[in-house]
This record gives structure tokens, C-alpha cells and sequence, in this order.
């Protein structure tokens, strides 16, 4: 792997070998020493030209955790350049512009694939394999990069997607994508696992819904919607009471705060598997293992 542009760029053996990876990663986040070497002398450029919690913190822990240096914005020769950016295929650009490796944080409604990988981890964490596992992807899939990334990276593990919302907030030919389509939460207890997006507000151009009051009363994930067995994921940030009831945020069948986890692991493993996997190289130091 030379750069992580697109979730279509790692196979499901990529996928794999990055989530046992990011649980070498996680068992050494418990220690009191939580740094390794394995990017020390190598540089980190973080650029982010859109507003971004957790992905910005966690690509910058996650470097810090493998001893790079971390720049944001300008850095002289970058090894990893990481784009968060809201012009769909930008990073692709760049690729072609710099010997950096270029890791997509999100470029627009196009694709957030490291969303999606520790998606995959945090599930495959909690479930072991997604073969056959049943996903519902709910909400504003017509702006979601997470939607596009997670489709493709689910499917690539062996889940059933199947999306649901509003008419106007599904894209017209979401079906080529192998996915299931329905406009109503009449069968949401069929799903293992109900995905929420968010709704992203600052990506419409036009009215898409009558009023969020509507949207919340017919696709709000709430305690009487969420199956009994299901389990709950959202990217973050959630808008509570809008796409997610307040008491379902931290219900126990919800995974977001092992998802929030996931993320710097799982940005080590993708760092790591960029800049470092080449070189022969133990995760976790011999001084550091039990
Ligand atoms: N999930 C996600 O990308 O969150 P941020 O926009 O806060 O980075």
C-alpha cells in the first residue's frame, strides 16, 4: 500500500492484517509507556481545511503514539500526509503531486475510509467475523462519505448492507452498490448492527426534509426502534435527539464510545502499514511485552 485514498484500495486480507494490527496497538495503549518506535525520525503532516473532532486528535495521537513528529498544516518533505478536505477526490490529487504517502480523512461526499476500518475493527472486535452479519445503514446516505466508505468496506468483510431513510436523502442509484433499500424503520429489528449517520446539514444545498421534527419522528433511532439484540454504531458527532434518542447514546447495546477507541489504534495500524510495514518491525517492543 502506498497511499489510503479510497476503502477500495485495501482487500480484505489489508483489512485484516490492519485490525490485528490495531489490537497489537490497543493492548499496548494499557500500558503506562504508550509509545513505540516504529515511525520515529518520520514526519506527519496533518492538513484539515473542514472542521473535524475526532479524526483530527486521533491521526495526530496515533502518529505521536508511533514517535513521529506531527506538523499540522506545512511541513518540509512529509513520509504521511493526511487530507481532511471538502473537495471529493483532492487527496487523489495530491497523491500525484508528492512522494508522501496521502492517507483520505474525508474528502466531501466521496469516502472516509479509515472511518470505515475502525468501523470494521470495532465490530469484528465485538462479533468476530461479518460474515452474514446484518447492517443497516440509516439516515442521510446521499452526503455521507462514512456511508459510501462503510457500504464497500462492510460488504468487502462478508456483511449484508442494507440502507435506510427518507426518499431525498438516499441517492437515486444506491441499489448498484449491492445494498438493500428501504424508506421506513417497519424492519429495523431484522438488524445485528444499525449504523446511524449524522445529518449533515452543513453539505445541503436545498430543503431535503419537511422539518427535523419529522425526520426524528419516523427514522430517529430511539429506544423503541432499537431491536432488543441490535447493536448501535455512529461516526460522531451525534446530534442528539435528531438522528439518535439521548438514552440510546449510551445504551449498552451502543458501541460509539469503543468506536471513538478504535480510532487511534486503528490509524497507528494505517500509519504504520504505510510507513513502516516494510521495514521488519515488532509493534510491541520486547522491553514492553508481558
Ligand atoms: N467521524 C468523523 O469523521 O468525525 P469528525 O468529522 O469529527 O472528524
Amino acid at each position: 500500500m502506498k497511499h489510503l485514498l479510497s476503502i477500495e484500495d485495501v482487500s480484505r486480507e489489508d483489512v485484516e492484517r490492519i485490525c490485528a494490527r490495531a489490537a497489537a496497538f490497543s493492548d499496548n495503549q494499557q500500558r503506562e509507556i504508550k509509545k513505540v518506535p516504529a515511525l520515529r525520525g518520520r514526519t506527519v503532516l496533518n492538513l484539515f481545511y473542514e472542521a473535524s473532532t475526532r479524526t483530527r486528535s486521533s491521526f495526530e495521537l496515533a502518529a505521536k503514539r508511533l514517535s513521529a513528529d506531527v506538523v499540522n498544516f506545512s511541513a518540509y518533505r512529509p513520509d504521511a500526509i493526511v487530507v481532511r478536505c471538502p473537495w471529493a477526490g483532492a487527496p487523489a490529487l495530491v497523491a500525484e503531486w508528492t512522494d508522501a504517502a496521502i492517507i483520505n480523512a474525508g474528502d466531501g461526499k466521496h469516502e472516509h475510509p479509515t472511518q470505515a476500518l475502525l468501523d470494521i475493527y470495532t465490530l469484528s472486535r465485538r462479533l468476530g467475523s461479518l460474515d452474514g452479519v446484518k447492517i443497516w445503514i440509516v439516515g442521510d446516505v446521499l452526503h455521507s462519505r462514512v456511508a459510501r466508505s462503510n457500504i464497500l468496506g462492510f460488504q468487502k468483510m462478508g456483511a449484508q448492507v442494507t440502507v435506510a431513510g427518507p426518499p431525498t436523502l438516499l441517492p437515486r442509484d444506491i441499489e448498484a452498490m449491492g445494498v438493500d433499500v428501504r424508506y421506513s424503520l417497519d424492519d429495523l429489528n431484522e438488524a445485528d448492527v444499525v449504523y446511524a449517520l449524522r445529518m449533515q446539514n452543513e453539505r445541503m444545498q436545498q430543503a431535503y426534509l419537511p422539518s427535523m421534527r419529522e425526520y426524528a419522528s419516523l427514522f430517529q433511532i430511539d429506544e423503541r426502534r432499537l431491536g432488543a439484540r441490535s447493536l448501535l454504531m455512529h461516526p460522531g458527532p451525534v446530534n442528539r435527539g435528531v438522528e439518535l434518542s439521548d438514552e440510546v447514546v449510551d445504551c449498552a447495546q451502543s458501541l460509539i464510545l469503543e468506536q471513538v477507541a478504535a480510532g487511534v489504534v486503528v490509524r497507528m495500524a494505517v500509519l504504520f502499514e504505510l510507513l513502516a510495514a516494510s521495514r521488519a518491525f515488532d509493534p510491541v517492543p520486547e522491553h514492553q511485552s508481558a
